[in-house]
């Protein structure tokens, strides 16, 4: 791309420097280092244990570190949390929607808590932007988990934050709601937010991501796009083999296609 220059010149979203955090005397993080740049999507991988949640939680401000330096929009976690906290949103690794409310209700209880102007405006926007209109006069505790996960997310971009955090936003999605998941990110990234999302799934990373970074023993071992992590590896041999197709592929025809797209376009294509 022609602006690749303007781009690297450009301030990272997120720069975290030699960060390190230990519980009791488990070292859990051992100076992690990585810088995002404003717009793009971040794939942090790693095992379970290996600090995801930790450092994703020093970065919303969450968690003290003991040592290192991190900036978020160039704003120092340690030193203000709470400019930083303006700057993100979080979307915790459990859903935080109130299943006792609609998806209305709870879009605008935190449209409230957030003093905005017209609660329920905001309220139907952004029902509107996750394709939950449709359902947003329901309960939530009648939601699938693709659909609570959407109102999850939605309710942290109640105030169009430019940074979101989304810890392992997919973890027990079937696999149409995780793609309707992967295309709310797109989205999201697309219109400029930048996105720093864990994740244990490495078809996720492979889908989403702009850079990924594998998280392992308390360091940042390899970070890189998807091209160049494949050229860690020597390169493939050429071989003549029948392509069989995967699981994800057999499932997605049988059940997903068709219910994705009718869940895609909503009510706005029923004169069809
Ligand atoms: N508050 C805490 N007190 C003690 N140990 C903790 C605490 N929080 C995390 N740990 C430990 O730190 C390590 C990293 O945990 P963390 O939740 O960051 O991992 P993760 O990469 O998010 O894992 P997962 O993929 O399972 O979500 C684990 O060994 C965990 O037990
Ligand atoms: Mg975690």
């Amino acid at each position: 791309m022609t602006t690749a220059t303007a781009k690297t010149a450009a301030p990272p979203a997120i720069l975290v420097q030699g960060i390190e955090k230990s519980f009791k005397d488990v070292q859990v993080l051992r100076g992690v280092d990585f810088e995002v740049t404003p717009g793009s999507i971040f794939a942090l991988l790693g095992s379970n244990g290996a600090g995801k949640t930790t450092l994703v939680r020093i970065l919303s401000t969450l968690l003290t570190a003991d040592g290192g330096t991190a900036t978020v929009e160039g704003i120092d976690v340690a030193a203000d949390p709470q400019r930083v906290r303006e700057s993100i949103s979080l979307t915790g690794q459990f859903a935080a929607v109130d299943e006792v409310l609609t998806g209305r209700e709870n879009l605008v209880l935190v449209a409230k808590l957030r003093h905005l102007k017209n609660p329920g405006a905001v309220a139907d926007d952004l029902l509107a932007r996750f394709n939950l209109t449709d359902a947003g006069a329901r309960r939530a505790a009648t939601y699938s988990g693709g659909m609570r996960r959407r109102l999850d997310i939605a309710m942290s971009l109640i105030d169009n934050p430019p940074i979101i955090f989304l810890d392992e936003p997919t973890t027990g999605l079937d696999p149409q709601a995780r793609i309707e998941v992967w295309q709310t990110v797109k989205h999201l990234a697309a219109g400029g937010t930048t996105v720093l999302l864990t994740t244990q799934y490495l078809d996720e990373a492979e889908q989403l991501a702009d850079r990924i970074a594998i998280l392992h023993q308390g360091r940042i071992i390899v970070n890189g796009s998807l091209t160049e992590l494949k050229q860690l590896l020597p390169p493939a041999e050429v071989e003549y083999v029948e392509k069989q197709p995967t699981l994800e592929d057999v499932f997605l025809t049988l059940v997903g296609d068709h219910d994705a797209d009718n869940t895609a376009r909503g009510s706005a294509d029923t004169d069809k």
